[in-house]
This record gives C-alpha cells, structure tokens and sequence, in this order.
C-alpha cells in the first residue's frame, strides 16, 4: 500500500492524489513510459472554461498519482488562441521517437464563440511533464477529400445548401458528404478526439467532424505534428463522439457515445483489421444494470496495462456540468468476449481481474 494508501480503483467515488485533492484532469489521455502512467486531463472548475490548461498527474501503478502541475497553460494574452476563457478538451499525448518530443493534440474552442470554431490544437514539448509549447490550432485537411467518398460527391450545390436539419432528404445529403462539401476550403470540423500510435509508429488522429455526424480518421506527418493528406470518414452520420481507440491481437477497436453533450448515453462500439477502416458496428460494450447509460460515463480512453497481455481498462467521465471540478472517473477493465469488448459494472475492483479474467 502506498502513501494515498488506494490498492483498488473505485468508479465514481472521490479520487485524492497525494496531496489529498480529487484529481482535475477530465476528458483524460494516458501516456505511459519506463514504469511510469501519465494522466493528462481537463483542468476543470466550476465551469467548463479553461482557466487553467491541461493538468498531469503521474503514477507508478494507476491506482496512487502525484499531481505534477499543469502540462500546458492557457495564456494570459488575450490575443493568444488558447487565452483564459477559451475551452480546451480531451487532451493525448504522444511521444515521437524521430524528434525526441512529446505531441499533444485537444480540441480547442476560441473563447466566445460557444463550440463553433471546432478546432485542434497542438503543443510540444520536451518531458512527458511539460511544460508544452503551443504551436497552433486549426480546421484540419482544408481542401483535401477523404480516401473514401465518390467524385459525384464533391460538389456543393444548391441543393446541399437549402436542406433543412433533420429531413430524411438531409439525413441523405450527410452521409454521402454534405459537410464535408461545405468545408471543403476552410477545413472539415474537429471536435472530441483521441490519438492513436500503431506498432510501426504511424500516427492517427481520430475526431468528431461533420457537426458530430461523422467521424474522421487521419494520419499526422512522421513528426506528428500536423495532418497528411489521407484521412478517410467513418460511420457516416452515425452520429459518434467521445472515441477512444485500441488494438488487440491483429484488430483495431473504437468505442465512442452518442450526442448528449453531458448526459451519458449507451456507448458504443466498433472493430476494424485497418484504422482506415471499414469499421464494422459491434454494439455497446457496456454490460449489465447500468450499462444503458454506460454506468453514468462517456468514454475518454481504452489504456492498455503495461506489461499484461490483453489488459484494457475502459476510461470514461461522468461529467458534473452543475459543478465541473466534482466530475468523477468511471475506469473498467475490458474482458473480450467472442472477439467484442465489453466491460461491466464494479464498486471496486483491482487489476488482478486480469489474472483471473478467462481469456
Ligand atoms: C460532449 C463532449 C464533451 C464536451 C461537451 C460539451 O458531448 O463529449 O467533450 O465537448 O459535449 O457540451
């Protein structure tokens, strides 16, 4: 037992750190290195507004972490796109071995503009700890097509343009790429995100575009630190935000929600033998009582234990939009069942269920 004395995760529960305050990092993204987890998050107050940036905390055996101060500060420039007041979410880190630095991608909102901007931000730095260097944000692949949609496809015509929401004849329009018309010159949409690094080091970028209808799937340049000309749609107008990504065996996962904003929804999932799909649809992961509202959560991340064979803890956020800094983190480990993760409600659990879980 360690110093904060947790020997056990609790879901839901109070989680203090070291220093006895319950963690401030929401909309988490896990990084691990050398016998070390780092837990990059939203640095929350009672609003959703960035005050502070990203927070990081670091552990040795996920269940005890030490605050380590904030990994990128928002700026006092009022003139800066990442000034106090603006919304920074759903911070991941990755480290690129060709440049010796740690890449962290968010989704950035300008400050008084609501969520209309959609952008993704990206900041650098030299420790897993910080402090990060922002670079920039933007609209990512202006005047690029996804791999995967028709030439019949890419015009935005007049048509597209007097389709009212939720019609069935623009339910049509959107997925066969209305928003991605639309976009086309200023940049597709980027909301909710994740990253995601495969065996041999390529880099994607995965995020809600196409006001939330579609995801978008892209590979970042060897530096990581802008977008490739490839990226491709998924599960068009499937509606699917808050992915997270992992990998077993040969295949790739995603488990996302729906759009409720705050509220939680039933999650869903999805397995493909290529991040660039096709993602085939595998139903919602969560199992049991509860599991219709994912036990009160929306997904962040799907961490893989280090040093365990097909060990996946489901992290996801029951978000408290009455009083953010009280959102809590609701971590389940992830058993595979005929080839579909699923994961189901525990009061406590540790990770010897990985030692016990049937294959
Ligand atoms: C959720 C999203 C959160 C946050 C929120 C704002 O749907 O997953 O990250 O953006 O909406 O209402």
């Amino acid at each position: 037992m360690s110093k904060t004395g947790h020997d056990t995760f609790k879901p839901g529960a109070i989680w203090e750190d070291f220093d006895g305050n319950h963690i401030n990092a929401h909309g988490g993204g896990f990084y691990y290195e050398d016998g070390t987890y780092f837990w990059y998050g939203e640095h929350k107050d009672q609003n959703s507004l960035a005050q502070v940036g990203v927070r990081v905390y670091s552990s040795k055996d996920l269940y005890n972490w030490s605050n380590e101060g904030v990994a990128l500060s928002v700026s006092s420039n009022p003139d800066s796109e990442i000034t106090t007041g603006s919304v920074i979410e759903r911070p991941k880190v990755i480290f690129n071995k060709k440049t010796g630095k740690y890449v962290m991608w968010f989704h950035l909102e300008l400050k008084g503009q609501g969520y209309a901007a959609a952008r993704t931000g990206v900041a650098t730095s030299d420790s897993p700890l910080g402090p990060f260097e922002y670079i920039k944000s933007f609209r990512p692949n202006a005047n690029v097509w996804p791999k995967n949609i028709d030439d019949s496809e890419k015009v935005y015509n007049e048509e597209d343009k007097s389709l009212e929401w939720w019609t069935s004849e623009w339910k049509a329009s959107l997925v066969d790429g209305l928003y991605v018309r639309r976009d086309f010159e200023k940049g597709q949409m980027s909301r909710d995100m994740t990253l995601y690094v495969d065996d041999d080091g390529t880099a994607y970028h995965i995020h809600s575009s196409e006001e939330n209808q579609t995801l978008h799937i892209s590979v970042l340049t060897d530096d990581y630190l802008d977008f490739t000309d490839t990226y491709v749609r998924v599960q068009e107008g499937g509606q699917n935000e808050a992915p997270a990504i992992f990998k077993s065996g040969d295949t790739y996962y995603m488990i996302t929600s729906g759009l409720t904003g705050w509220s939680p929804n039933p999650a869903r999932s999805f397995k493909s033998k290529s991040m660039l799909g096709p993602w085939e649809k595998l139903g919602n992961p969560a199992k049991g009582k509860g599991a219709e509202l994912t036990f009160r959560s929306q997904s962040t991340f799907v961490l893989p234990v280090a040093g365990k064979d097909d060990a996946y803890i489901y992290m996801g956020d029951r978000w408290n939009p009455k009083n953010h800094i009280d959102g809590r983190y609701i971590w389940l480990p992830i058993s595979m069942s005929n080839g579909k993760p699923e994961f189901q409600w525990h009061d406590e659990w540790d990770l010897s269920f990985f030692e016990t879980a049937s294959p």
